[in-house]
């Protein structure tokens, strides 16, 4: 019996290929950067699956030259580069990978504001630089106890912050759509956006990107922060309107900012942002570890063998 023809959109582990092998002919884009439609377009006439990885988007424009499809998965838990809608028009269901990623995710985003606290990638380069011999002071950084954490988004990913604030000393307040009802809240207090952006000292974005959140942290939300605040975010790059971030920085209208996301991504290596010297960055790595790829992996797979039987997604985005 022929195999089923199943595009993957970029690299995965080993043994997500091999089970996914085991079962389907697989098209695999192997470059390290993201395809665009035109270099998949021959392999959509036939796929019945499409494993999405590295946010390639998928919308009406793919879907049309894809009339094959029944079942369509992405290795991540956000999936603001798929038009959900026009999948559930189509009647393909399409899955994420929620669950598996939260306390890998937590840890980042909680790593990101602990090392610009206190300066550990400066420190790491000024050690490199052969500064410590010359007796130069380095830079003081900013103690984490006592202060106030504010999570734009507390999902479990924000919930799993929450604790690692919690367990540092920290107060945590929290903005969400909807407020948690006590018991899910991890004694983290709710705040207005208004009233969150002046009060915390440190702000960490968890927030998924829809049309209400694209643009949300702009040259007013900035200006509403402390000047000695710290800002994190780990969530979409789009949340935040990047230029007015980049004025926020220069100006110390805020202190610092670590983004395992940024808008565009990935940043160019000479972008204005990357010359301020309040700044980490890093490639958006929030889910990336070796045992969280796995499950995400493995999740994603299990849910497109499922769907190409015609079996409901164990993840299903879509009803
Ligand atoms: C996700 O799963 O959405 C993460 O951003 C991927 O690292």
């Amino acid at each position: 019996m022929d195999k089923c023809k199943v595009i993957i959109t970029g690299r995965v582990l080993p043994s997500v290929l091999e089970l996914i092998q085991k079962h389907c002919q697989v098209y695999q884009w192997e470059q390290t950067r993201s395809p665009l439609l035109s270099d998949i377009t021959e392999w959509l006439n036939d796929a019945e699956g499409l494993f999405v990885t590295m946010n390639m988007p998928v919308n009406e424009q793919l879907l049309t030259l894809a009339p094959k499809l029944r079942v369509i998965v992405q290795e991540a838990v956000g999936y603001d580069n798929i038009d959900v809608p026009a999948c559930t028009r189509r009647r393909i269901p399409f899955c994420n990978t929620p669950g598996v990623l939260v306390e890998t995710t937590a840890d980042l985003a909680f790593g990101l504001l602990l090392t610009a606290a206190r300066r550990i990638h400066e420190g790491w380069e000024w050690v490199r630089a052969g500064n410590w011999q010359n007796g130069t002071q380095f830079p003081l950084g900013v103690d984490l106890y006592n202060k106030t954490l504010g999570i734009v988004g507390m999902g479990s990913i924000g919930s799993a912050v929450a604790k690692r604030g919690q367990a540092c000393g920290m107060k945590v307040i929290y903005h969400n759509r909807k407020r948690l009802p006590v018991q899910d809240s991890f004694q983290a207090e709710y705040r207005g956006f208004d009233e969150l952006l002046t009060e915390a000292d440190f702000i960490v974005v968890l927030t998924p990107l829809t049309a209400e959140t694209r643009g949300m942290f702009g040259a007013k939300e900035f200006a509403r922060m402390k000047p000695t605040a710290y800002f994190v975010n780990a969530a979409r790059g789009a949340v935040v309107d990047t230029e007015a971030l980049y004025n926020a920085l220069a100006s110390k209208q805020i202190a610092y900012a670590a983004l395992d996301v940024t808008d565009p991504e990935p940043l160019p290596g000479d972008h204005p942002l990357l010359q301020l010297p309040n700044i980490l960055v890093v490639p958006h790595i929030g889910s990336a570890t070796t045992e969280t790829r796995i499950r995400m992996g493995m999740l994603a797979a299990e849910n497109l063998l499922l769907g190409l039987d015609g079996r409901p997604l164990v993840t299903c985005v879509n009803p």
